[in-house]
């Protein structure tokens, strides 16, 4: 059975085809029906068209054709006299492989994102949303493609991890032990996790990082792409408390390289989307955002900005009345000033190096300075950050001390101190969100709409 993709891209030369997808419209004439089918294998509807006075499709048929509706037709496809298509299919024979109703969810209007996350089970049914899924599905090929092409290998690091990676205690804990019984126990030397199924405490990773490390200092070039999870109490457009990440680890480089490999990275999955997925894209550009695919294309012309966390700072502070929160030397950058340096300053993607270090975590290299670490976040309008990575502390005491300041417990590392202890090398890495970068590729306005079943805090529907 030929896709509609496949169908639509043939010339129509009076040939036979046989169809399958659900109905998305139908209008009923005198002598003619039109009916409006999506298999959602691309964008475009095949339109069939029914000659009622054709006994081969009975009026009975005719009237189960409704919105929702799944269908096998068959029929000769032919230039299309209407606008709007090329080819359209001219129906010898119908069959309803599934009945609908009027109670079907999506019938033709405009429906609201929200009320389509309320059907989050139905909501593919919608041009934007399969067009997400689309477009989801190829920059997932595009990240393989790109890492493969430069020489990194796929590593599968573990969903259940005992280390919190960024050390700010947003896991998720993962335990077999009955909390009901543990609450009706008075416990005065707290919970036995010897009795846990891992027999410690153990939690989903924010990160594979660490676990990559370990393997960028034997394999050189390693990535990762898998779910990461934070219980983070943001209830924000930008924030999923389960949502995929992509992290490269390289050995033998610094930070100057991460950027590169961060920036060409970035660059080729546009470049891949805006080639591959043109009639997604002029969608996207048309009735989501205006004007998205010349910013893309501008993104992926022009270098990207590079200024120091200092320098940041310096520019927010001349426009510091126009923010919520002063930046001042030592802040965490907020979404409003990261729009403000990406939007107003440079209009552009930007690479923020050099934060200080009380506000990065326990691994990145320590700088001479005493005060900042090699650090780089990749910000971009819109969104802010959609990069987060460093040089990691190669240097076992210094990382060491670094811990201790933290209160991380040694023992508690013992593994990943093992790499500093036996041949340490220079590396670096960086994680992106794959779900920001779907949101900047696409114009979509929420996070929660470009993964099929988004988790946010009191949501874990479908
Ligand atoms: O900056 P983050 O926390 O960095 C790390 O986890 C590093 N261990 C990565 C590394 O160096 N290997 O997260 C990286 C990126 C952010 O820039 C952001 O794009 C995304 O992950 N991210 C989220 N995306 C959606 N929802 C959330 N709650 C996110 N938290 C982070
Ligand atoms: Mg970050």
């Amino acid at each position: 059975m030929d896709s509609l993709k496949a169908i639509l891209s043939q010339s129509p030369e009076g040939q036979t085809v046989t169809a399958c997808g659900w109905v998305r419209t139908k209008r009923d004439g005198k002598n003619i029906s039109f009916i409006a089918l999506n298999d959602g294998s691309c964008l475009s509807n095949l339109q069939v068209v029914v000659d009622k006075e054709n006994d081969s499709v009975s009026n009975e048929t005719l009237a189960r054709c409704g919105t929702g509706a799944s269908l096998q037709v068959t029929g000769k496809l032919v230039a299309s006299e209407g606008g709007g298509q090329n080819a359209e299919i001219h129906a010898d024979t119908i069959t309803v492989l599934g009945d609908t109703s009027e109670t079907f969810p999506l019938q033709k209007k405009h429906h609201s994102v929200e009320f389509l996350r309320e059907i989050a089970h139905l909501r593919a049914r919608t041009n934007t949303f399969a067009a997400v899924a689309r477009i989801r599905s190829a920059m997932s090929y595009a990240v393989h493609t790109f890492f493969q092409q430069n020489g990194f290998f796929y590593v599968h690091t573990p969903i259940i991890t005992a280390n919190d990676c960024e050390g700010a205690g947003q896991m998720f804990q993962v335990t077999t032990l009955d909390l009901d019984t543990i609450a009706r126990k008075e416990l005065k030397d707290g919970i036995d996790y010897t009795q846990d199924f891992f027999g410690k405490k153990a939690s989903l990773t924010v990160s594979g990082q660490l676990s990559a490390e370990t393997y960028a200092c034997a394999l050189s070039r390693v990535y990762t792409f898998g779910p990461t999870f934070r219980a983070e109490n943001s209830n924000t457009t930008r924030h999923l408390a389960e949502f995929w990440m992509i992290e490269p680890e390289i050995a033998f480089c610094t930070l100057e390289g991460n950027m590169e490999i961060a920036e060409a990275f970035i660059k080729f999955i546009l470049k891949y989307v805006l080639e591959n997925c043109k009639e997604d894209m002029e969608f996207f550009d048309t009735r989501i955002q205006k004007g998205v695919i010349e910013t893309l294309r501008q993104v992926v012309e022009k270098p990207f900005v590079r200024i120091t966390y200092t320098e940041a700072i310096e520019h927010l502070a001349k426009a510091a009345d126009s923010f919520e929160f002063k930046p001042v030397w030592g802040c965490d950058l907020q979404t409003e000033h990261e729009k403000y340096l990406t939007e107003t300053v440079f209009n552009g993607p930007v690479i923020v190096t050099d934060y200080p270090k009380e506000i990065k975590a326990f691994y990145m290299k320590q700088n001479d300075d005493g005060k900042t670490v090699r650090a780089m976040d990749i910000l971009v309008p819109r969104l802010g950050e959609i990069i987060g990575g460093s040089e990691r502390e190669a240097d076992y005491g210094k990382l060491v001390a670094r811990m201790k300041e933290l209160g991380l417990k040694e023992e508690d590392y013992s593994w990943y101190l093992d790499l500093r202890r036996f041949g340490t090398v220079p590396h670096s890495g960086f994680g992106l969100g794959f779900e920001r970068l779907i949101l900047y590729i696409t114009g979509m306005a929420n996070i929660r709409d470009v993964i099929p079943y988004p988790r946010t805090v009191k949501n874990a529907e479908f």
